[in-house]
């Protein structure tokens, strides 16, 4: 009758930036992300509603974005009638921090087995990519990657299976005043730029890179690859022939300066940030209250969680 599924969200070291099949949510990079312990959604699906709704957070939503996705299940999987989808987000929304990987991730997730279905979890990452690209990664605890791909059965996601590590990401919130530009208008825009060659060129290598400092442990390697990757995409935006943008806010860029001037210090800090002005610091456990101190020291305002290694999907 009702099923329930939790997976936690994902913040992406090589990003997924650009689209070659929107349809099919196809990227044009492969992508390597760490999964968060602090921020998680859990989704209850419970059949014989009389058509799909969505109950987000206690609150009748709009349906339309789960409704087109429950139709693609329906494709996939084979038809099923209406579904209530009750979904908690315990991602702050203050936080700003995209709930569109674990909310795509757990819905699949709980869909599927509320249909018996035993569905490995990289055709469960194939399924929730139509959803949103990067909820494909939020099956897998710690790291995980996203496979390119070429076509609809090769790009899925698959753990790492990467070694423990003491790393820790300080989230800083940053309030948006900028209106919002989605993900999907955001890699429309960025493909535009005449660097976007290349940026796919470096994010290949980066990709590459990357797999190698994470089965390494190497923090430090991480980080730094992370924030190229991670700049260097934003970059794109700026430089977009058709419509050219940024996430950034004064307050990311003060963020910015602050892990530069922490570096500079010895402390291991780099900064990654996805689309919106947020700020996601990768450090290690021990240097994290070291990291919020010196934000909060220069931004008391400002909203702060640091976050770990969480684990992939889990159902009730
Ligand atoms: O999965 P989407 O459509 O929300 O796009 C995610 C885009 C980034 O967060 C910026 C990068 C990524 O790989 O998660």
């Amino acid at each position: 009758m009702s099923t329930t599924a939790t997976a936690h969200t994902n913040i992406a070291f090589i990003k997924y930036w650009g689209k070659k099949d929107p349809i099919l949510n196809l990227p044009t990079t492969s992508s390597l992300s760490l999964t968060l312990d602090q921020f998680y959604t859990q989704t209850t699906v419970t059949t014989h509603a009389q058509a799909d709704q969505l109950i987000l957070n206690d609150i009748p939503v709009d349906t339309t974005r789960t409704h087109q996705f429950l139709n693609i299940l329906r494709e996939q999987l084979g038809n099923f009638g209406p579904l209530t989808v009750t979904s908690t987000n315990h991602v702050p929304t203050s936080a700003g921090l995209a709930s569109s990987a674990s909310a795509f991730a757990a819905l699949t997730g709980a869909v599927t087995r509320e249909l018996k279905l035993t569905i490995p979890n990289e055709a469960l990452s194939r399924l929730a990519r139509r959803g949103s690209g990067s909820a494909s990664r939020s099956f897998y605890g710690h790291f995980a990657m996203w496979h390119e791909g070429v076509d609809d059965m090769s790009s899925f996601a698959e753990s790492l299976h990467a070694p423990d590590m003491p790393i820790a990401l300080v989230v800083a919130e940053v309030s948006a005043d900028v209106k919002k530009v989605s993900s999907s208008e955001g890699m429309r825009r960025a493909v535009t730029s005449p660097n976007y060659g290349d940026w796919l060129r470096k994010s290949n290598a980066q990709f590459v890179d990357m797999q190698a400092a994470v089965m390494a442990a190497d923090i430090e390697k991480i980080g730094s690859l992370a924030e190229d990757n991670a700049l260097s995409m934003h970059a794109l935006n700026l430089t977009a022939q058709q419509q050219p943008f940024t996430y950034f806010t004064s307050e990311t860029q003060q963020i910015l300066k602050i892990v530069q001037g922490l570096r500079q210090q010895g402390f291991l800090a780099f900064a990654t940030i996805d689309a919106g002005p947020n700020v996601k610091i990768i450090t290690t456990l021990t240097t994290a209250p070291y990291v919020v101190a010196a934000l909060h020291d220069m931004l008391p305002q400002l909203h702060i969680e640091t976050a770990t290694s969480g684990s992939g999907i889990t159902y009730d």
